[in-house]
């Protein structure tokens, strides 16, 4: 992984990286993203085609990694924070608990604590992270055996970790507290899940100044 290299990343490659994607599979408009002045909208239904990339509890959905990979092709030096059971690749991974992964990459992975991120990678690292926490009390405690973490503390660290220009892709079911001396919000993209499920969508920020 490198560096050095600055990826643009802007609400307008994310909507026309994804709609080419969008166009060449075939999908319906009601699944494109669509520009909103500085942000951008979007709705991705999964319909009957929901697999999830594990059988961990709240794993991202295969179409959650593949469509967002259309929207961003090169997310340069990525951390995946809450990485639960993401198979190890050209990425860093972080989660709490590491016994649901196995093999632990050296120097890349690291077992930790969410809202210390800064204190593990160096400043500015990171071209994007993405991040998927448990939502709630509820799900933290019946599903992951921790407490829910502090959301806003969490932003706070990734935003020192991130490179000026950097992105951070936020799954959850609302949005977090964040600072705006510190970062732009995108735009959203809500995933219309199968009955019974909690609503939920991937919101973006990109971290303030220039490299
Ligand atoms: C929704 S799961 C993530 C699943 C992951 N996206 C996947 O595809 O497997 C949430 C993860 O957050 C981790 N976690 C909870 N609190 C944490 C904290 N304070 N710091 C780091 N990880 C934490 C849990 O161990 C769990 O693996």
């Amino acid at each position: 992984m490198q560096n050095s290299i600055v990826i643009n990343i802007t609400p307008l490659s994310i909507v026309e990286n994804y709609n080419e994607y969008a166009r060449l599979m075939g999908l319906p408009e009601s699944l494109f993203l669509y520009p909103n002045g500085k942000r951008f909208f979007g709705e991705w239904d999964y319909g009957q085609n929901f697999k999830n990339i594990s059988g961990y509890k709240g794993a991202y959905a295969v179409q959650d990694m593949v469509r967002l990979n259309a929207a961003i092709p090169d997310m340069g030096n990525l951390l995946h924070l809450f990485s639960g059971s993401i198979p190890a690749g050209p990425y860093c991974r972080l989660d709490s608990n590491f016994a649901v992964i196995g093999t632990q990459v050296p120097v890349r992975d690291v077992v930790g604590d969410a809202t210390e991120v800064h204190l593990r990678f160096p400043k500015e690292y990171f071209d994007v992270v993405m991040a998927d926490p448990p939502w709630s009390k509820y799900h933290s405690e019946e599903i992951y055996n921790c407490s829910l973490v502090d959301k806003a503390k969490v932003l706070k660290s990734v935003h020192k970790v991130l490179k000026p220009g950097g992105i951070l892709i936020w799954k959850d079911y609302s949005k977090p507290v964040w600072s705006g001396n510190e970062y732009d919000y995108l735009g959203r993209i809500s995933i219309d899940p199968s009955s019974g499920h909690d609503d939920r969508s991937f919101k973006f920020y990109k971290k303030k100044g220039v490299l």
